[in-house]
């Protein structure tokens, strides 16, 4: 079968097949990474990879991140971990818009997730189209917004959902305690909640296509000069306004899928599902170029 690249019914997404994502030729991976630039969010349904073919199709696009990182409420001995659980309070802040690794020195090019375990309903993943967002706003918005820069931190994001920076440092302990062997990397930030957050543009020009999109998301907090209450309002607010129709593409997981996004383009979420069944996801994170994606406030 050949490659086929369909297009979403929104503003972002491609569903393709035809492919092997562990042995893309050189021809396929070429179109493959045309259509991430393209469509920001690629859905590839019953790859069903390994960790050693999802860590190496996640490798052609860049440096790893995330090697590779169970996302997952089952514990190895299959018992299933409760709502309290510290991680599942971090999986729940997952539940609110946001754009991966901002909240550390140099923030995500791409994500890579695919289903092992999928719940019977709920446990969607959705993603939103900030280009199309920022291309929404009124002019006059966009030039009142363009100067601004907000800081983003886990810790303020997760606070938000109730969880205090001890249960946020339980949870990313008990997140990487739960990395394969081979991962080596730190894959969530180990910042201690004192150090300055970075602090990002609310505008991303993208490195690749120069298309400039809305940078925000529930890591994001206290926009420098504006009074917190009024930054939250608007920070908030933008979030709302970006992700609507025909800007949000929702996926219904299978085992086996695969799925890849920009996150210098996008917003995601997970949705809620029935704790009492298993979610298993698998992780795999590419790196920012420093170049364009290091914080205004850090060091290239
Ligand atoms: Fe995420």
């Amino acid at each position: 079968m050949a490659l086929n690249i369909s297009p979403a019914d929104a503003t972002l997404g491609a569903v393709v097949t035809g492919v092997r994502l562990d042995a893309l030729s050189e021809a396929e991976f070429a179109a493959v990474h045309a259509a991430f630039l393209e469509h920001a969010v690629l859905i590839f349904p019953g790859q069903h990879l390994s960790d050693a073919g999802q860590m190496a199709f996640a490798g052609r696009f860049g440096t790893l991140s995330i090697k590779a990182q169970p996302f997952s409420n089952e514990r190895a001995d299959g018992s299933l971990r409760e709502p309290a659980d510290p991680l599942m309070q971090l999986f729940r802040g997952n539940e609110g818009w946001h754009t991966d690794s901002s909240f550390q020195s140099v923030s995500a090019k791409a994500s890579i997730l695919s289903a092992r375990k999928a719940p019977s309903r709920g446990g969607e993943t959705e993603w939103a189209d900030m280009r199309a967002a920022w291309a929404a706003l009124p002019e006059a918005e966009r030039a009142r917004l363009a100067p601004l820069e907000a800081y983003h931190s886990l810790y303020h994001s997760q606070s938000e959902v109730g969880q205090g920076n001890t249960g946020t440092r339980d949870a990313l302990r008990e997140l990487h305690g739960q990395r394969t062997a081979d991962d080596d990397q730190p894959g969530y930030s180990t910042t201690d909640a004192d150090d300055t957050p970075p602090l990002r543009p609310l505008v991303k020009v993208h490195p690749d296509t120069g298309v400039p999109a809305l940078y925000v998301g529930r890591h994001a907090y206290g926009i420098v000069g504006m009074d917190p209450a009024e930054s939250d309002t608007l920070l908030s607010g933008l979030v709302d306004f970006a992700c609507q129709a025909p800007r949000v593409l929702t996926h219904t997981w299978q085992p086996g899928d695969a799925v890849m996004w920009d996150n210098r383009a996008v917003l995601h979420r997970a949705r809620p599902w029935d704790p009492n069944e298993a979610r298993v996801m698998f992780h795999t994170r590419v790196a920012g170029d420093p170049a364009t994606e290091t914080a205004s406030n850090k060091a290239a």
